[in-house]
């Protein structure tokens, strides 16, 4: 995906669609992974963030300083407010609520994960849920590698998840499925080209709008699915240690027959 007109029918029903994803579960086993390999990151940057789901819950370290990035600004836009603590003086200043709590939305950035705006340094990268799959060349992937090591500290970590083709054949082949939200219902066709190992989703959304008429818009969004060793083979051409290739949520190791890999990437330091 180029352009930033793509991820913007489906924002404001992204999160409805995605809503068995178990993203307090997936925020603890990242938890695990940068405990594991790293330490504790004090400042983080989010690729790919779409409408920002971790920052709704307390995943990344109270004191870290986090920045949340995606291609599209449709899909940060959806980003809902945020509870922060104030900065203690400020809370117990006069006339400050007593509430312990502000809201504010989450530090956003529409980024290309090709091309980041940042300098860095952050401790920890991580890009989620096969956002790295919508990097449709090698020569792509290889440059989002080379972004991420160079707004990385040295030893920082890079952490993302792919999906396979194990995935793609069994789940997401000629299978359609359709939900019904407030106001919308859509469609979702999903078809895999074996040759050319490309993961296609066409939705097709019935908006509700006044007087009961209804607007049919289309989405479509096309994946490329990596094989585990390139993927591998990319990150130390990027110039990262490979710390972990794991297998779905697991510190099994990942192999083409996982649905979703993740990785542990180390900038050398
Ligand atoms: C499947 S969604 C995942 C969103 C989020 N990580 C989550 O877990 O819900 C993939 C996201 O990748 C973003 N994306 C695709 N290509 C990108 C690129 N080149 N740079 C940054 N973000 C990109 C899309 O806009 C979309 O929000």
């Amino acid at each position: 995906m180029r352009d930033e007109t793509s991820y913007r029918i489906i924002a404001p029903y992204y999160d409805w669609i995605m809503a068995h994803v178990d993203y307090d579960g997936w925020g603890r086993y990242l938890g695990r992974l940068w405990r594991k390999y790293g330490k504790e990151p004090r400042a983080i940057l989010e690729l790919g963030a779409g409408t920002c789901a971790f920052a709704r819950r307390e995943v990344y370290p109270a004191k870290a300083q986090v920045v949340y990035s995606d291609l599209s600004p449709y899909m940060l836009a959806q980003a809902h407010d945020v509870r922060v603590k104030p900065p203690r003086a400020a809370a117990s200043a006069p006339g400050m609520p007593h509430s312990k709590e502000v809201s504010a939305p989450p530090t956003r950035v529409a980024a290309n994960a090709l091309n980041l705006p940042f300098r860095g340094p952050f401790s920890l990268c991580v890009m989620l849920y096969d956002a790295v799959n919508y990097l449709m060349a090698e020569d792509d992937f290889l440059r989002c590698l080379r972004e991420c090591l160079r707004v990385l500290e040295p030893g920082g970590l890079f952490i993302f998840d792919i999906t396979t083709e194990s995935n793609s054949k069994r789940h997401f082949h000629q299978a359609v499925d359709y939900g019904e939200l407030e106001g919308c219902t859509y469609f979702r066709e999903s078809v895999y080209d074996v040759q050319a190992r490309i993961q296609s989703n066409h939705f097709i959304f019935f908006v509700e709008g006044r007087k009961d008429n209804w607007r049919k818009v289309k989405e479509s969004h096309q994946q490329r699915i990596y094989k585990v060793a390139k993927v591998r083979a990319l990150a130390e051409k990027a110039g990262f240690q490979v710390e972990g290739v794991l297998d779905g949520f697991t510190f099994k190791p990942g192999r083409e027959t996982s649905e979703r890999v993740h990785f542990v990437l180390r900038k050398p330091g």
